[in-house]
C-alpha cells in the first residue's frame, strides 16, 4: 500500500519510517528543501534514539523516499497523511491551522486518485469538518474521505510507541475510509494493537484529552509533592501507595519542575481555547496550566534556597546538569530549565550548563548561561549543582569526583535521581522533590 506523509517533522517521519519499517511504501513530502536534502543524506533533522537507522534501512529497502513536490509523492497513495505543525498561535493561543489548512487545498489541487486523507496533526475539534470542506470545494473526480487519527508518541521513546502503541484512534462516519486505515495499520493489528474507531469529532477530542489528562496527573502528583515537603512525607511512596490503585495507576506519577515540551504545554492551552469557544469550560485544565507555568520559576528559587537564599546567592555558580524538557532529545521547548536558568541569573547566579543533546538549541534561550563539554566541567567550582534532566548520565555520577570538584557540595535534585541518604553519607548538602 502506498502512503504519502505530507510533514516531514517529528511526527511525519517517526510515523513514515515506522510505516515504511511494516511493508508499506512510504513518501515523506515536506516543503523545506533543504531538510529533504538532508533526510536523503541521511541526516535526520531531530535528535530520537533509532530513526537515523530506521530510516536508512527503509531507504535502502526501497520502501522509503522524500521529496518537495506534493503532486509527485500524493500520486497513487491511498492514505495521505497530514503531519505538519499545529504552533499556538501567536496572542491567542489557539492551535495555528494555517499550515494544516494550506496542505489541505494543495491536495486539493493535485490529487488525481482516490484516497483517504488523515489528519495526524494534533487540531482541534472540527478542523476534519474544514479539511472536508476544503476537499469538496476543490470538486476532485475522485474519491475522498477525511479521517482523524491522533498520535501518542513520546520523544526518546517515539518508536517504541509507535510500534506497540496502547491503542490506535481512528476517526471516521465513512466505511471506506475505515477500511483503508485498517489496511494502513494491519501489522500493529495483526500484532494486538486495539483499534479504536470513533466519530471524527471524538477522535479530535481524544488526543486534547489525553495530554490534558497526563498534564493534569503530573501537576497533582507535584502539589502532592509540595505538600509531602511541607508535612514531612515522601512523595515516591505516596505515588506508589494510589499508583497501586488499579483505578488510578503508577504511571505519570513522577514529581519533578513541571511538565514542559512540545505537545503538554501547546495542547492544554488550544484545549481550554476550544472549551471557551464552545462555553465549557475546563477550569481543571486552567489550574493545572497556571500551577505548572509558576512551578518552573519556583524551582529557581529551590536552587537559591540551597546556595543559602537570594542574598547569600548572588556571585555563587550553579551548574545545571540536563536542559532538554526530558531526556532522550534535543527539543527545549517549554523546558523548565529556560524558567530556572533566568531566575537564577535574575538573582545574580554564574549559571554554567551540560546536556547531552540540548545546548545548541538551548544556548539562544539562556545567553547568559555557559555551555560546558561534559558534566564534569560544568561542575567545576560550583557552589550548587541542579539535576534538571533525568538523562542516564547523571544518574550514577562519580559523587566523590563531583564533591571534590565542586566549591560547595549542594546537590538539588530535581527529578529524585538520587537516594537522599546516599547522597548526604557522602557529605552533600541535598535537596529533592518532595521528600524528607
Ligand atoms: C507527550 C505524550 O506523552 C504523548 O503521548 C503525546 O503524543 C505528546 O506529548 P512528550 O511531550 O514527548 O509526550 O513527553 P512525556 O514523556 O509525556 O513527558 C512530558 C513532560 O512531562 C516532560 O516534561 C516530563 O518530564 C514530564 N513528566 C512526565 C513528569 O514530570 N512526570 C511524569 O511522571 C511524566
Amino acid at each position: 500500500m502506498k502512503i504519502a506523509m505530507v510533514g516531514s517533522g517529528y511526527v511525519g517521519l517517526v510515523s513514515g519510517a515506522c510505516f515504511a519499517d511494516f511493508g508499506h511504501d512510504v513518501v515523506c513530502i515536506d516543503k523545506d528543501p533543504a531538510k529533504i536534502d538532508s533526510l536523503r543524506g541521511g541526516i535526520m533533522p531531530i535528535y530520537e534514539p533509532g530513526l537515523a537507522e530506521l530510516v536508512s534501512s527503509n531507504v535502502r529497502a526501497g520502501r522509503l523516499s522524500f521529496t518537495t513536490d506534493l503532486a509527485e509523492g500524493i500520486a497513487g497513495a491511498a492514505a495521505i497523511f497530514i503531519a505538519v505543525g499545529t504552533p499556538s498561535r501567536r496572542g491567542d493561543g489557539h492551535a495555528d491551522l494555517s499550515f494544516v489548512y494550506a496542505v489541505a487545498e494543495e491536495i486539493g489541487q493535485k490529487l488525481a486518485n482516490d484516497a483517504v486523507v488523515v489528519t495526524k496533526s494534533t487540531v482541534p475539534v472540527g478542523t476534519g469538518d474544514e479539511v472536508e470542506r476544503i476537499l469538496k470545494a476543490a470538486n476532485l473526480p475522485v474519491r475522498v474521505a477525511v479521517a482523524s487519527n491522533p498520535e501518542f508518541l513520546r520523544e526518546g521513546a517515539a518508536i517504541g510507541d509507535f510500534k506497540r502503541p496502547d491503542r490506535i484512534v481512528i476517526g471516521t462516519e465513512d466505511d471506506w475510509a475505515r477500511q483503508v486505515m485498517t489496511e494502513v495499520y494491519r501489522p500493529l493489528f495483526l500484532n494486538k494493537a486495539p483499534l479504536l474507531f470513533t466519530s471524527r469529532r471524538s477522535s479530535e477530542l481524544i488526543k486534547y484529552a489525553a495530554n490534558a489528562f497526563l498534564a493534569v496527573k503530573i501537576t497533582f502528583i507535584n502539589e502532592m509533592a509540595d505538600l509531602c515537603e511541607k508535612v514531612g512525607a515522601d512523595v515516591q511512596d505516596v505515588a506508589r501507595g494510589i499508583g497501586m490503585d488499579g483505578r488510578i495507576g503508577p504511571k505519570f506519577l513522577h514529581a519533578g519542575p513541571g511538565y514542559g515540551g512540545s505537545c503538554f504545554p501547546k495542547d492544554t492551552l488550544a484545549l481550554l481555547k476550544t472549551a471557551e469557544d464552545y462555553e465549557a469550560p475546563t477550569r481543571i485544565v486552567e489550574a493545572v496550566v497556571k500551577v505548572n507555568d509558576a512551578r518552573k520559576r519556583a524551582m529557581g528559587r529551590k536552587v537559591i534556597e540551597a546556595l543559602g537564599g537570594l542574598d547569600a546567592a548572588r556571585g555563587k555558580k550553579a551548574a545545571l546538569l540536563g536542559l532538554t524538557f526530558k531526556p532522550n532529545t534535543d527539543d527545549m521547548r517549554d523546558s523548565p530549565s529556560i524558567a530556572i536558568a533566568q531566575a537564577l541569573t535574575d538573582a545574580g547566579v554564574a549559571v554554567t550548563a551540560y546536556d547531552p543533546e540540548g545546548m545548541e538549541l538551548a544556548h539562544p534561550l539562556m545567553p547568559e548561561v555557559t555551555m560546558c563539554d561534559s558534566a564534569y566541567a560544568a561542575i567545576a567550582g560550583a557552589d550548587a549543582t541542579v539535576i534538571v534532566t533525568e538523562w542516564d548520565a547523571f544518574r550514577a555520577l562519580d559523587l566523590a569526583r563531583v564533591k571534590a570538584a565542586m566549591n560547595a557540595p549542594v546537590l538539588v535534585d530535581l527529578r529524585n535521581v538520587y537516594d537522599p541518604a546516599e547522597v548526604r553519607a557522602k557529605g552533600f548538602a541535598y535537596t529533592s522533590i518532595g521528600r524528607p
